[in-house]
Formats: structure tokens, sequence, C-alpha cells
């Protein structure tokens, strides 16, 4: 069984009827549509709708299947717009092809414009199952991200499963009041966080209040958290108001609070106890309503155990732990942050827009990242201002390349390939993105035939060879996978 919304655009009726049924029956809403012309009306005018109001996102079906021969256009021109109208050339729902007579062009047509499966008619009951269920996970997962992206608003960049999850908690977290310690490695953006949540929630039009709890002096802290009266000490020439004060009816974000002295963090559990405080060298108790997120590199309850950290306020502090994760535990998601950063760079620097090629890419996502999203940060803003254009494996800093296994210059340009090829395989086995079991194979058979012919110099009969298949089979395989000779 499953949920979402399903078009079928096919010109026989017969075949919108059979589809309607297998799909409803497992759950789904069919919507039928019988040209490509009303699909690409439909289609167009939900994609319109969506962009203007994200809560219209239901309007848009979650899957698209449909007939490769239609009446009017047909169905690979229909996929050919949509996959335009994606955001990065692929369409923007999963959309599966069937076709009465299928060619080998066609199907390798439709899986270059992004078709999320294809298959042939008669149409199997189970195939049809199988495969609507698949491209209705993938849409889901797809608009949840989007939805989440919205509201977190954007600034947060992973796709990782652990960011998922982060997101989802930013979001949750973000409508109620509820306190957070945000702990993590120094530069897995922390505070990139706590503004997240602060802008998530319905506070976010009051202040958002940052203290570092590192960089006060534990002198001035006090009067810096809860503001003094005048003449209450040395230098109190006036009366000032507390940081505390500052963040009524917003946020305050105490970062580093693992470096606060006891005194302080005895002070701060009485506000967070009875949400008013006193200035100091005041008498009258002052309400404030304050959200108070807190973070820290180190670990609190570690130092509660040694009498460092009051046990108190970390329980007062964590009633939502969350922890960010190192970026080496989603590397995924370098290739993702490296580009945003280098949009990043490029506009800040006035500079035109620049690509990264595929192995400076891959060497990137495979140093381990110490310094985390604030190291990748750096060395991409230091490789955009010393490059003169596009960048590859040359701007990539030596120290990081060392990291490479393969890129081992006694080996010469070749084994950088290699790594290159390794590396798709190495992603395709990681079953990052889900794929159909069928076009997974494919994906696989592709990466490895092309590495076997780019190891013999793109010579068939010797690939063949190898593969241990005929060569007029090899050839088959060539065209089937749309493998073009010289192909990188
Ligand atoms: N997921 C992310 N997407 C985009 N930018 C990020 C992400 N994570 C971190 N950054 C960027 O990396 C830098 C470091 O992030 P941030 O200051 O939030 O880290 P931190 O955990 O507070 O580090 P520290 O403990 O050293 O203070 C910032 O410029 C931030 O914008
Ligand atoms: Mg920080």
């Amino acid at each position: 069984m499953f949920t979402g919304t399903v078009l079928v655009v096919d010109d026989e009726k017969n075949i919108r009827r059979t589809l309607r049924m297998v799909i409803e029956g497992e759950g789904a809403t069919v919507h039928e549509a019988e040209t490509g012309e009303r699909a690409l009306e439909l289609l167009e005018a939900a994609i319109a709708a969506n962009e203007a109001d994200p809560m219209l996102a239901s309007e848009l079906p979650n899957v698209v299947i449909m007939d490769v021969m239609l009446g009017g256009i047909s169905g690979l021109e229909v996929l050919e717009r949509l996959s335009a109208l994606g955001e990065d050339g692929h369409p923007p729902v999963p959309v599966i092809m069937i076709s009465g007579h299928a060619s080998v062009a066609d199907a390798v047509r439709a899986t270059r414009l992004g078709a999320f499966d294809f298959f042939e008619k008669p149409l199997s009951r189970d195939r049809v199952v199988v495969s609507v269920r698949n491209a209705l996970r993938q849409s889901k997962a797809e608009r949840e991200l989007r939805d989440l992206r919205q509201r977190v608003h954007g600034e947060i960049i992973g796709t990782a499963e652990p960011m998922r999850e982060l997101m989802r908690m930013v979001a949750k977290v973000g409508r109620t009041k509820a306190r957070v310690l945000i702990t993590g490695e120094s530069g897995t953006g922390k505070e990139l966080v706590a503004r997240a949540i602060h802008e998530a929630s319905d506070r976010h039009d009051h202040a958002f209040v940052k203290v570092n709890c590192a960089a006060i002096p534990r002198e001035l802290i006090e009067s810096e958290l809860f503001g003094h009266e005048r003449g209450a000490f040395t230098g109190a020439v006036g009366q000032k108001k507390g940081l505390f004060e500052v963040a009524h009816k917003g946020t305050l974000f105490l970062d580093e609070i693992g470096d606060m002295d006891l005194d302080a963090q005895a002070k701060v559990l009485r506000v967070l106890q009875s949400g008013e405080l006193t200035r100091v060298g005041g008498h009258t108790p002052i309400q404030v309503d304050v959200r108070v997120l807190a973070a820290t590199h180190r670990n609190l309850q570690e130092m509660a155990g040694a009498g460092e950290f009051r046990e108190d306020l970390f329980f007062r502090l964590a009633v939502v732990p969350i922890r960010m994760p190192p970026l080496r535990e989603r590397l995924d998601d370098v290739p993702l942050l490296v580009r945003h950063f280098i949009n990043q760079a490029c506009e800040e620097n006035g500079l035109a827009r620049r690509e990264i090629d595929p192995q400076g890419l891959a060497a990137l996502a495979r140093h381990d990242w110490p310094g985390n999203v604030r190291e990748l940060r750096n060395v991409i803003e230091r490789m955009v201002v010393l490059s003169d254009g596009d960048l590859d494996i040359d701007d990539v800093p030596p120290e990081l390349r060392a990291d490479a296994p393969a890129s081992d210059d006694a080996r010469g340009g070749e084994s950088d390939e290699l790594a290159t090829g390794d590396a798709r395989f190495a992603e395709l086995l990681r079953g990052q993105s889900e794929l159909p079991l069928k076009a997974f194979r494919e994906a696989v058979e592709r990466a490895y035939i092309l590495q076997r012919l780019r190891d013999n110099d793109w010579n068939v009969s010797r690939t063949a060879e190898v593969l241990g298949i005929e060569r007029t089979h090899l050839h088959r395989k060539l065209k089937i996978l749309g493998i073009q000779r010289g192909e990188r």
C-alpha cells in the first residue's frame, strides 16, 4: 500500500483504466491526462502554483507515469520539457516512461532526460506497483527536504541523513520555547543552527542576542548578562541593560557555555528557574521572557562529573540536545557544500561563476576535515581567490591532495582517472541515490565498462576480451548504455 498522487498520461483509454485500477488498488490517488499537451498544462500550472506558494505542493502529482507514444507531442518531448523545468536538468517529479514498442534509442533518450524508470507494454502489474512505489518514495524524500529548506530558511546545506534529521529537529523545536543545547566540534555549524531555530520560531521578529561566554572576562560576565545599576561598581557610571533584557521576547544564545565560570552559572540558573533577574547593584526583580539556546564544543556531562559545570544547569539547558555531526560523518555532502561555497566566494569577490572538475571534487570529498565546514569554506575561498578560472585538482591545496590514495604522483595522471572511476563505483555501491534495482545495475555496469574501455584505450576487441564477452555483445551494450567513444 502507498499514498500520494500519480498522473497517468496515455492516449489509450484502456491503459489509463488499467493503471488507475492497479495504482488506486494500492491506495494512491490517480489523475489522468489523455495527451502530452494536457499533461504539460497540468504540470506547469502546478509547478507555478507551487513556486508561488509551497503550501500548494499538494497540487503537484508525486509521480508521472507516461506513454512514449501519444496523440500529439510525444511522451519524450513532455519529459524533455519537464526536465528543463527542473532545477538540475531533472524533472521536478519522478517520471516513469512506458512504451508499446520500446526501441533502445527511446530507452536511452528517456534515461538521459532523467526518466525515473522505463518499461515496456504489456504492463506487468508487479512491475508497475514496484516502480510507482519507488518513485513515490523518492518524490516524498525530495519534497520533505524542500519543505524543510523552506522552514529552516535554506541556509543549512546538506542532504545526508544526519542533516535531514537535524533539519527535522530544527523545524520541530523552532515552534516551541524549549531550551536547546547544541553540541559538536568546532566549525560544524552550531551557531548557524541556533540562528535557524530562532528564525523558525515565532520569536523571529524579536532579537537574537549572541553572547560568547568564552570571550567575556569573568568579572564582567554578570553585568553583561544581567546589566547593572548606576554606581554598582567602579566604572558603572550609568545604568545598563543586560543581554537577558535586550533579548526580551526573543532568543538569547549562550555560545561556548562550557567556558562560563561556576558563579555565573549559578546566576544564570536562577534566572532560568524564576524567569526574573536583578541587575548588579539593583534590588527590583525584572521579569524577562527569553528563550535560551546554548552551544559548546565541550562535553558538559563529563565536566559536570568533574565538578566543572553545574549539573542542574546542564539539565535545564539540555531539554532538547542537538548533536552536530562532524563533516567526516557526512562526506556525501561535500560536493554540495563545495558548490555552495564556490558560488558564495565568487559572489563576494565579484567574480563570474566557476565550476570544479570531478577530480578536484573527489579529492575534497576524501579529506577528513578536522576543522569541519568552516575549514572547508576557508579552503574553497582560498582556491577561488588564487585561481584564474574553473577549479581543478591542481587548485586543491597539496596537503589535502596528500589524503588521496590514488593521486600518488609516481603513478601519473592515469591513476587520477582511475580514482574518479572508483569514486563513481563507491558512490553507487554506497547506494546514495535511491535507484530502482535495474537502474542501479545499469549504472554500475556502465561505470565498469567505461572504466575498462579507458584502460584499453577504447579498443573494443581488447575490452570485450577483458570483460569476457563477445565483441558484438559489447557493441550492443555500448548502444544500450549510451556510452560514447572517448567519453570521460
Ligand atoms: N551545514 C552548513 N551549511 C552551510 N554553511 C555551514 C554549515 N555548517 C557550517 N557552515 C558555515 O561554517 C562556518 C562555521 O559555522 P559555525 O560558526 O556555525 O560553527 P560552530 O559550530 O559554531 O563553530 P565553533 O565551535 O568554532 O564556534 C560558518 O561560516 C557557517 O556559516
Ligand atoms: Mg560557534
